[in-house]
């Protein structure tokens, strides 16, 4: 029996993009499909010429093809997507109508389409931060702390690869204006996709990022940052094509400062999580950082201990930066002690190369750490808002 070309473009329009995890038909990534007895050919059209993760996309256009009956031979042939195509793309990954449908409105059973556009919701050309709709399934965990190297980023980027290899689909949104470590942590290797003026998250260990630091070069002084990351921080959210992601988490920057309170502003519903050390004076500094969430109204869900010992070879415990200051936090603010995390070499060093320590030393003591947070994130759920905006009466 023979293969019709029908067949094929079927088989391969279902084929999801590893990149925008959308399939290739909805994308309009499948162009012409040749069947010449038991050989295919298939022309994929990509969104740009230097297209994030095609081997991977090959791989999977060849795998669904080569399965059909009295298929051989693939053969897979990229093209570049004409601007007409790209714009319509565009389009579609901001869930903007495309030849006139209506995504948005009431496809959850309930027309919220009023409140998509509602100030400070949007964004200046009208456009929605999709986490602040009401539908979106989207948690947001802001990651801070009352001051710099904790380890608030090491926290971020490994809490975001448990829930990943939990199954999530994850985002990390790298807010700190004096750090932008995050890629670099994560390991990731190639500059976020550009089609037109949307931005595609970077995607590393199977986790989406997006970060100043891919924007501005690291020499850029603090001042310029600034301002710069307000307007950034927007884009990011409002413009990136994050999809609909289970958790985006956030790096937030040490302290109390300006981009806490824009994030407060665009990201009403952050469940914030605090990260300290042991020693009972940080807890002081870290909780000024927690009372600042709850006076933006963001609500403080845990405390985090970070550097809580070292284990050394004959497995003693060395509580290096004394012992208690996530505990006595945690009662304050009265929150769980969500973890205890241990100084641990694979940590530094993984943070340095990006390998988190979870692919670097799957078994160690900190990766199962980081497995049992993100396992009781997950399952403490998220926080109901109110929003008065929202009641029936
Ligand atoms: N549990 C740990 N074990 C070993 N090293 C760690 C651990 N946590 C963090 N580190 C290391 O400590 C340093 C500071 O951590 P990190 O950059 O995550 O902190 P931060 O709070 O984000 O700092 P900053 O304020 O500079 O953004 C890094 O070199 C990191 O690799
Ligand atoms: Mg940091």
């Amino acid at each position: 029996m023979s293969t019709d070309e029908s067949q094929v473009r079927a088989a391969v329009a279902a084929v999801t993009d590893p990149e925008l995890r959308r399939p290739l038909g909805e994308l309009g990534m499948v162009g012409a499909v040749k069947v010449k007895r038991k050989r295919v050919a298939v022309d994929l059209a990509l969104p740009v010429a230097h297209y994030p993760q095609v081997d991977e996309l090959v791989a999977r256009v060849r795998l669904a093809a080569g399965l059909l009956d009295g298929v051989d031979e693939v053969a897979v042939e990229l093209t570049v997507m004409g601007e007409e195509d790209r714009a319509r793309l565009r389009m579609l990954l901001r869930g903007e109508p495309v030849d006139g449908e209506t995504p948005g409105a009431g496809d959850d059973g309930h027309d919220h389409a009023g409140h998509d556009h509602a100030a400070p919701l949007g964004h200046e050309e009208g456009r929605p931060n999709r986490f602040m709709l009401p539908r979106s399934k989207t948690r947001v965990i802001g990651v801070s702390s009352g001051k710099g190297g904790v380890g608030k980023s090491s926290v971020t980027v490994n809490l975001a690869v448990a829930l990943a290899r939990m199954g999530y689909d994850v985002g990390i949104l790298d807010a700190d204006v004096y750090g932008f470590s995050v890629p670099k942590m994560l390991g990731v290797t190639e500059d976020p996709l550009i089609i037109g003026d949307l931005v595609v998250p970077a995607t590393a260990n199977g986790v989406r990022c997006l970060s100043m630091g891919f924007f501005v070069p690291d020499d850029t002084p603090v001042i310029w940052r600034g301002p710069m990351l307000h307007k950034a921080l927007e884009q990011f959210l409002v413009d990136a094509y994050w999809g609909e992601p289970d958790f985006l988490l956030v790096d937030m920057p040490p302290g109390t400062g300006d981009v806490t309170l824009s994030l407060g502003q665009y990201l009403t519903k952050t469940e914030v999580f605090v990260v300290t050390t042991p020693q009972p004076a940080a807890q002081r500094v870290a909780q000024r950082s927690a009372y600042a969430a709850r006076k933006l109204k963001l609500s403080v869900r845990g405390v985090i201990e970070n550097m809580s010992w070292f284990t050394g070879d004959d497995g003693t415990r060395y509580e290096l930066f004394g012992s208690g200051g996530g505990e006595q936090l945690a009662g304050e603010l009265g929150v769980p002690l969500l973890a205890q995390v241990p100084l641990v070499p694979a940590v530094r060093e993984g943070g340095d190369v990006g390998i988190p320590v979870a692919v670097a030393d799957p078994d160690g003591e900190a990766t199962a750490v980081f497995a049992a947070l993100a396992a009781s994130i997950a399952e403490m759920g998220p926080t109901r808002v109110y929003r008065k905006e929202l009641t029936v009466r």
